[in-house]
């Protein structure tokens, strides 16, 4: 079932994460991912006749405040400041070297008027609309071809007003797949900041392409060097998804995501997973690194989606320091997960599951503890588990098929597919490829700024 209330604070940064390492000790991610840069320049909302009174439309505000603070752009940039009240528009855009900042009880709402949200192209990676062949709603806030951008706030709010979608989606009237609250295409240098995103059309925070070291960055969508970091979401669906592009459309586009650090996350999805991988991934997904994670009231734990068709690859996965209390499936992977784009897709296109780790998992209130379900001709391999505790409802707490790996310390004992390796030395992806590259990396900070963004395909969908 989906909703359209959806709720998330955020810290998300698409940056360059040079110099960053993995630490040891949970918490301690994206440090220096701090949104505090000096914008020597600044403009109110209200200095081009918006007015916060939760009806006047001001998407012509928006839009001209931003192509007046362009002309700073090689000037430090600019802030453009949006006070207390209740600020309606439709779809703008945003600007290279631009913080957008809000007040504690400022509310950016969406437009309820489609109209006001343009269609653009499809993404490259999917071939179509997710929802619909064809074109789709541009998000929100959008950025395409952007760096140095912050999204930040005392805490205020922006709220895609997403009932009305969500009543278009489910009676089938939508001409074009729905927005997303905010995206930003193909950008470097973006963070995310002390703000609640809810009630989204679609899905919420939606970097796609996003990197430091080529042109792009971030749901995370074929982005690299994405942090995520002390975020609260709760949607009706998954918490925080990684994915990579759709079948035939994202194994040639061929946009990996990668280098992915997540920590200290909240998640409460009642109709989906805490973490998730997929189910578009034929770009591919290695180097995750995810801990701190509660996961509470949801139905999956931890998801990875997958099918014939997709390609692609997830590797070199690593999941630790999870507690999770009253979910459904601890720790679900599934190999049948349909929804093509087309009928083009090539059937023998098996996705490569590989290298997923997940230890210091506690939970309570846990329905089924497993369902690991790979590829018939296409076994999923090296799924470690390490010290799980799980107080299971199910007499049968585990169901595996078509995978391979190792556990050690699981409670309930894990399938017999993860224990017959047990004389062989097990081999664990233990997270460290990342931190080794990580390390050798050299220490370049292009400038403090981060985008801070919950791969968000934060997406509800
Ligand atoms: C978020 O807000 C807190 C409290 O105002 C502040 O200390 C912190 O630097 C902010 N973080 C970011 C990334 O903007
Ligand atoms: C944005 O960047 C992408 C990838 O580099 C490029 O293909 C596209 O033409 C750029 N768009 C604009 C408007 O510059
Ligand atoms: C931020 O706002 C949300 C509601 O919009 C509230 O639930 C939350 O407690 C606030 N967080 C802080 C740190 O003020
Ligand atoms: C479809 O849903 C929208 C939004 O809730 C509503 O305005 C519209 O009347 C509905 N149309 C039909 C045909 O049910
Ligand atoms: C779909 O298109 C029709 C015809 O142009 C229009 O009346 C309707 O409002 C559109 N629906 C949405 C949800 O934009
Ligand atoms: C985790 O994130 C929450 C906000 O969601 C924050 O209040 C808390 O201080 C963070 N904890 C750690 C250990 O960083
Ligand atoms: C458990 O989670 C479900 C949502 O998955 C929720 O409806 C239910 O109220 C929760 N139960 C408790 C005791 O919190
Ligand atoms: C097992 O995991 C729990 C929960 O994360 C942790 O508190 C405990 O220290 C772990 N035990 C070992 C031996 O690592
Ligand atoms: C395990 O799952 C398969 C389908 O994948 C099902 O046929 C079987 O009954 C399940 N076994 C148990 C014990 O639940
Ligand atoms: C696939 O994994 C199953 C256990 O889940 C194992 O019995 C089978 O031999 C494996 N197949 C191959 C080709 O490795
Ligand atoms: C899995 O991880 C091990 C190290 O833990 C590494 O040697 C191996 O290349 C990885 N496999 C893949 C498919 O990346
Ligand atoms: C991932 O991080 C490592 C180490 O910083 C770097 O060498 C590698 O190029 C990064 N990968 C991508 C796709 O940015």
């Amino acid at each position: 079932m989906r909703r359209s209330a959806s709720f998330f604070q955020v810290l998300l940064v698409f940056t360059t994460m040079a110099g960053t390492r993995w630490p040891n000790v949970s918490g301690t991610y994206c440090k220096d991912m701090s949104s505090s840069v000096y914008r020597p320049h600044s403009v109110t909302i209200t200095e081009f006749g918006a007015v916060g009174d939760g009806v006047t439309l001001n998407t012509k505000a928006f839009q001209n405040a931003i192509f007046y603070l362009n002309s700073f752009a090689d000037k430090g940039g600019a802030q453009l400041f949006v006070p207390a009240g209740r600020w309606l528009t439709g779809s703008f855009s945003l600007i290279s070297h631009l913080t957008l900042s809000l007040d504690k009880d400022a509310v950016i709402i969406g437009s309820p008027d489609s109209s006001h949200w343009p269609v653009i192209d499809p993404l490259p990676s999917y071939g179509r609309g997710r929802e619909l062949p064809g074109n789709r709603h541009r998000s929100l806030i959008f950025g395409s071809n952007l760096t140095d951008v912050i999204i930040t706030g005392a805490n205020g709010t922006i709220d895609g007003q997403g009932a009305i979608w969500w009543g278009w989606f489910h009676n089938h009237t939508l001409n074009y797949t729905r927005p997303h609250l905010v995206e930003l295409m193909y950008s470097t240098n973006v963070v995310i900041s002390n703000l609640t995103f809810k009630n989204s059309p679609f899905w919420n925070i939606h970097p796609v392409y996003c990197s430091w070291d080529s042109d792009t960055v971030h749901k995370i969508d074929s982005s690299t060097n994405v942090c995520i970091d002390h975020c609260y979401v709760r949607t009706g669906d998954d918490s925080i998804v990684i994915k990579s592009g759709w079948d035939e459309y994202g194994i040639s586009f061929a946009h990996p995501s990668s280098n992915i650090s997540i920590s200290n996350i909240t998640g409460e999805n009642q109709g989906g997973a805490g973490i998730a991988f997929g189910s578009e991934m034929s770009g591919g997904i290695s180097e995750v690194r995810a801990e701190g994670l509660r996961i509470v009231n949801s139905l999956h734990g931890i998801r990875i989606k997958t099918a014939p068709g997709r390609g692609g690859y997830v590797k070199n996965v690593y999941i630790a320091d999870v507690s999770m209390d009253n979910v459904s499936m601890a720790i679900r992977i599934t190999g049948n997960y349909g929804e093509h784009p087309d009928d083009k897709y090539d059937r023998n296109a098996l996705p490569m599951i590989s290298n997923i780790t997940i230890k210091d998992v506690v939970g309570i209130n846990i329905g089924v503890a497993g369902i690991l379900e790979g590829i018939q001709g296409d076994n999923f391999s090296s799924i470690c588990l390490t010290n799980v505790s799980l107080t299971v409802q199910s007499p049968h707490p585990w169901n595996c098929s078509l995978i391979q790996g190792y556990s050690n310390s699981v409670v309930p004992e894990s399938c017999e597919q993860l224990r017959s390796n047990c004389e062989q030395t097990p081999v664990c992806y233990d997270g460290s490829s990342y931190s080794e590259m990580r390390t050798q990396a050299p220490t370049h900070k292009l400038n403090s700024s981060r985008l801070l963004n919950p791969l968000l395909k934060l997406a509800t969908l």
